[in-house]
């Protein structure tokens, strides 16, 4: 049985659908990530936690350290406990417990904390992903659909990124739980292709059928303007994290995901076609997609 956390959450939702495809027997963690009795209720015939977690989209490093890192914490002592052998983490590109950003300071903690647990963990550190629900094109094309006759291109737009498409690392995900031999190790991946983000940016906006001219902003003014403009929502639209990218390489080798299992993970332009949607403004001010935890195996709309 594999126990999934962050179930409901972008990536969650996807990974489910998948097991339930293939008919693996998985179910999602119903509980919070600091609640050790529903840790402990949960974890008994558990083999493998696949662990997705996350406060990062809320923005706030007091919920990532409380999430995040104590989440873990408990995570592995009930793991522990109930003598589960495998974990799988999902990390970002970057994570490093000593950096100066805070998402990536505390994927470095947690991957300290589940490769000190003493039970064998997959560290898989992905680029940013894109897909139906992200919030990453979705925001980009929503942003510049506001942001009429502009649209913004934080750094110049000059940044390489290698977005992994979320049906490809689910893809991943699933293989790993055959590939013991990954066991204790770290690996990264991203997509097949490097762009720049202002070609990224033309991409979105032809598929989304908007005419905007880039708007150069440098990263010292769009710091303190997400800052000023995300700082206060419960659950922004872009997490004030987002801007991380422009200063941290978020890119990994151009075949890692060939490398490692053995397929070509999808151009951006062949899995964007979602962006082609009405009430492409609303998009922003959309709350967070939130589905209840799925039954085991239960068969899945992908819709
Ligand atoms: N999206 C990307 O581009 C990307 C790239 C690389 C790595 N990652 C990592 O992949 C993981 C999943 O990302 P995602 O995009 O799927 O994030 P997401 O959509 O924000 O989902 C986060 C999940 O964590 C759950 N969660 C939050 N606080 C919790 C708590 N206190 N206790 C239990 N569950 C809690 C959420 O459930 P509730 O809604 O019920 O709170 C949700 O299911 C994260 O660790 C993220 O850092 C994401």
């Amino acid at each position: 049985m594999i126990l999934v956390t962050g179930a409901s959450g972008f990536v969650g939702r996807s990974l489910m659908r998948a097991l339930a495809r293939q008919t693996i027997p998985a179910k999602a963690y119903p509980g919070r990530m600091n609640d050790p009795l529903a840790l402990r209720a949960n974890l008994p015939g558990v083999t493998t936690v696949i662990h997705l977690a996350s406060a990062e989209t809320r923005g706030r490093p007091r919920l990532l350290q409380h999430v995040d890192v104590e989440g873990s914490e408990r995570l592995v002592e009930e793991c522990r406990r109930a003598g589960v052998s495998r974990l799988i983490f999902l990390s970002r590109i970057g994570a490093d417990p000593n950096s100066m950003f805070p998402l990536l300071r505390a994927k470095g903690e947690v991957e300290r904390i589940l490769q000190r647990s003493g039970i064998p963990v997959t560290v898989v550190q992905s680029a940013t992903l894109f897909g139906r629900d992200d919030r990453f094109l979705n925001v980009v094309a929503s942003l510049a659909a506001w942001t009429w006759p502009f649209v913004w291109l934080p750094g110049g737009g000059q940044k390489p990124l290698q977005p992994l498409w979320v049906e490809d690392l689910v893809r991943c995900l699933v293989a790993l739980l055959d590939r013991p031999d990954l066991a204790g190790q770290t690996i990264q991946l991203a997509g097949g292709e490097r762009l720049r983000y202002s070609e990224l940016v033309r991409l979105v906006l032809t598929t989304a059928g908007l005419r905007r001219i880039g708007l150069p902003v440098h990263l010292r003014i769009s710091r303190p303007l997400a800052m000023v403009t995300l700082g206060w929502w419960r659950y922004p639209p872009v997490s004030r994290f987002f801007l991380n990218r422009f200063s941290v390489p978020d890119v990994a080798d151009l075949d890692a995901v060939l490398r490692y299992f053995r397929f070509h993970p999808g151009r951006v332009s062949e899995n964007i076609a979602y962006l082609r949607r009405p009430g492409l403004r609303r998009q922003l001010f959309r709350p967070q997609s939130r589905v209840l935890p799925l039954p085991e195996n239960a068969p899945q709309s992908t819709s």
